[in-house]
């Protein structure tokens, strides 16, 4: 696809429902007692591959309509196991949480991925099983996975290795199973979101979590949801950075997700010299949530270090546009769980923006970039089968002087299908 320089964004626009909420709010609501309800659904590769499995597993999930989704709950240990493998796409957030699940139920089960998601590691979530007690088996590291669950589970207390929303999720998860007292996983660099445990709460599980740990008890039974998504943030992020370079841009994304544990790139922006507003500030799902506006302007560079990471780990694609564009030399370090992503995103960030025309150097564990005042040249990028370079390219496109090509841009459907039509609908050429 084809992306043409913008002059600027203009207009009004909401994103689909949070992915990682949308996901969580499936696999949730498949163990709870009774019906769940998720509204303003973001039915996108991801989250349809969730359905899929579920499916697999004996759950039914009705699409009650395009952006609404039921559930009927089968109860904690009711999954039942399919005779096959089952097949997690593209999906990590899948395959790494519905492994803490299925630790739980009877019977053996076998999770694949596509390439991408086949290799990604695994490791990281069978070992603190492994722990509590789970029979897991990773392939070299990597998918297949294979749980021989129903195995007695011990709780643990583990020390996250990695800043990673989807192992402590994992872990909490298998908690809900152990046999008695708390499972306790502490983060020790900056906290990764914690969508997992703010709607095991909302479902009457007993969650406990402060700054730098996050406990779960064994359940009984989890209540239903009834929940209508906030918009996601980091579909409305390419958006909001398109809008801040491109001069005489005036955009609002309404119903926005604000969870402060995915909103670093607010605050980057913010002391970049962006200009960003929050309006009518509500809480959705039980999530903070808001509108944002953001308004072209100069940027000046910044430094984001690993203990900022984790709050716009997806975004820092994006970042290394707005730091092309910013005044002085810019840097991403602590970030090497980039390498782990869909692709190995510094490098495939740092090769595809260099070929742009982008002054952007790769470094073990980020990149850095210098600034400069013209916008990027533009040419040819392949997004390589990932979502987010997908929207990268688009962005990128939108800012240069000559356009981007994007191959592969329909990359983007697998968190937002609707990227490419939004995107058009608010520029100004
Ligand atoms: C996610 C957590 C992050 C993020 C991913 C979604 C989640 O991954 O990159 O897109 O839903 O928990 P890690 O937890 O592995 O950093």
């Amino acid at each position: 696809m084809r992306i043409e320089p913008a002059a600027s964004l203009v207009g009004d626009v909401a994103v689909p429902g949070v992915k990682s909420i949308a996901h969580r709010a499936l696999l949730f609501g498949a163990i709870a007692d009774g019906e769940s309800e998720i509204r303003n659904f973001g039915r996108a590769g991801d989250t349809e591959s969730t359905i899929r499995v579920l499916r697999a597993l004996g759950v039914d999930v009705l699409d009650a309509a395009d952006d609404v989704v039921r559930v009927r709950g089968v109860g904690l240990r009711g999954l039942r196991a399919p005779g096959e493998p089952v097949d997690c796409g593209n999906a990590g957030t899948l395959l790494r949480l519905i492994v803490g699940i299925l630790v739980g139920q009877e019977g053996e089960f076998v999770l694949t991925g596509d390439d991408s998601l086949s290799a990604r590691p695994m490791e990281r979530i069978a070992e603190p099983l492994r722990q509590m007690g789970a029979d897991v088996e990773t392939t070299d590291g990597h998918a297949p996975v294979a749980v021989r669950g129903g195995a007695p589970l011990k709780p643990t207390r583990y020390e996250l290795p990695v800043a990673s929303a989807q192992v402590k999720s994992c872990v909490l998860l298998a908690g809900l199973y152990a046999e008695n007292g708390p499972t306790i996983v502490v983060e020790h660099g900056a906290p990764t979101r914690d969508h997992t445990e703010r709607l095991l709460l909302a479902m009457g599980a007993r969650v406990q979590t402060s700054p730098r740990q996050a406990m779960v008890w064994p359940a009984k039974r989890l209540e239903p949801l009834s929940l209508e998504l906030p918009g996601d943030f980091s579909s409305a992020a390419p958006l909001l950075v398109a809008a801040t370079l491109l001069a005489g841009s005036e955009l609002r994304v309404h119903g926005v997700n604000l969870n402060p544990t995915r909103t670093g790139l607010l605050s980057v922006l913010g002391r970049m010299g962006a200009r960003v507003s929050i309006f009518n500030r509500r809480t959705i799902a039980g999530e903070p949530a808001g509108d944002v506006e953001v308004r072209s302007g100069d940027l000046v560079a910044t430094a984001i270090d690993a203990a900022e990471v984790p709050s716009l780990v997806d975004e820092l694609p994006l970042f290394a546009l707005l730091a092309a564009r910013a005044h002085g030399s810019s840097v991403v370090r602590g970030a090497q769980e980039l390498r782990t992503k869909e692709s190995d995103r510094i490098e495939a960030v740092t090769s595809s923006l260099k070929t742009l025309g982008v002054r952007i150097e790769e470094r073990e564990d980020g990149f850095a970039i210098r600034g400069v005042a013209a916008r990027p040249k533009g040419g040819r990028m392949d997004s390589r089968g990932d979502h987010r370079l997908a929207m990268l390219g688009a962005v990128a496109g939108l800012v240069s002087r000559e356009g981007v090509e994007v191959e592969g841009a329909d990359a983007a459907a697998i968190s937002f299908p609707g990227f490419f039509d939004l995107l058009e609908s608010v520029t100004r050429r």
